[in-house]
């Protein structure tokens, strides 16, 4: 068909083969280098090289053109360019394939921005006690309260029943701002009267978070944790305050832990007892941390006081309620066996990863 074609070169004869098909490979790679996809760069193949593709074509033009003696060379000229072709075909394949992987690489990655740093550490053992404690007592239908840590006078000494002139105030090294009237909290019991004043009965709190005593030692931290509770309801009784706690220090200290409760003394609570646990370190013998003694104080604990009801406006002859508060910090030192609670502050890293 083409041997007519008006647009067609005459059929070369054998000496300006070879010519024809370099210039023919030369069009052929010129226009697979524009190409931008796979698609247009078979397109351009089946035009070449397809069954009715150029090259072909020319190289059958050529064979039967060619007198019977040249046909031989004729044929081989012309698989030689064939083969040629399709090498150009693959190498163009080739880096079309890496020009779409690079474009996708810039796209999604770009590879010069910093690497992810993997994140070191792993959260403070007072967060991870704080946890377990809100989840223990959240179990039991205390919600999580809160307070300010600068509190006023009223909240953390009146309204607990330490009037200015009581000597429990002397018990706490108070940080006063000047006016005398804002302190840092002592205690966690403030959040006793927030609460309070806040809601009518019946109420279940508990109220993590930090307090402040003029201390520094080795036990002691001028800033440290405590978690306060507090239930108010129709006859509730020590019994449910101690069952309470005894649930709380087999669940956090273990099944095996023993647990005293001690008769003591605060002007908020009446009757109040110190509660005590089994000593982490000596199991109960007796060691330096515990003193001989082989118990560990970690909770002040009573049932509230009908003056602190008073102070809020609750109707004491209808209401009884228990409180209890202590040191998270030296619940954590117990849990995990450390000796000095000023490690807790010191920020650095080996003790808290
Ligand atoms: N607030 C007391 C303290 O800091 C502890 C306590 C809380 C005692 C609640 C009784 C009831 O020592």
């Amino acid at each position: 068909m083409s041997g007519k074609d008006p647009q067609s070169p005459p059929p070369a004869a054998p000496g300006e083969l070879s010519r024809l098909f370099v210039e023919l490979l030369n069009r052929y790679q010129g226009e697979l280098q524009h190409v931008a996809s796979q698609q247009a760069l078979r397109a351009v193949h089946a035009r070449y090289l397809g069954k009715e593709g150029e090259i072909r074509r020319r190289l059958a033009e050529a064979l039967k053109a060619a007198p019977g003696p040249e046909k031989k060379g004729v044929g081989q000229a012309g698989n030689a360019a064939m083969q040629r072709a399709e090498e150009i075909f693959q190498a163009r394949l080739a880096s079309l394939r890496e020009e779409v992987r690079q474009a996708d690489l810039a796209r999604l990655v770009d590879v010069t921005l910093p690497g992810r740093p993997r994140r070191l550490g792993s959260l403070h053992p007072l967060t991870l006690v704080r946890r377990e404690l809100e989840q223990i007592f959240g179990e039991l239908g205390f919600v999580v309260a809160t307070g300010p840590q600068v509190e006023t006078d009223f909240h953390n000494f009146e309204a607990l029943a330490m009037p200015a002139d009581h000597p429990a105030r002397d018990m706490q090294d108070t940080f006063y701002f000047p006016d005398e009237q804002l302190v840092l909290r002592t205690h966690t019991s403030p959040v006793q009267i927030r609460t309070m004043l806040a809601h009518k009965p019946p109420v279940r709190i508990i109220a993590p978070g930090k307090v402040y005593r003029k201390d520094d030692d080795p036990t002691h931290s001028p800033m440290f944790n405590q978690i306060e509770g507090l239930l108010v309801d129709q006859g509730v009784s020590f019994a449910d305050l101690k069952g309470t706690l005894l649930h709380f220090v087999r669940r956090f200290f273990g099944p095996d832990v023993a647990m005293r409760l001690r008769p003591s003394f605060f002007p908020f609570t009446e009757p109040s007892a110190e509660v005590d646990i089994q000593c982490h370190f000596c199991h109960g013998a007796g060691c330096r941390t515990c003193k001989g003694t082989g118990y560990i104080e970690i909770l002040g604990c009573g049932m509230v006081d009908p003056e602190v009801f008073r102070q809020v406006g609750y109707d004491s002859e209808r209401y009884t309620g228990f409180a209890f508060g202590g040191g998270i910090d030296r619940m954590a030192m117990l849990r995990y066996g450390i000796d000095d609670l000023r490690l807790f502050f010191s920020g650095e890293a080996h003790f808290t990863s």
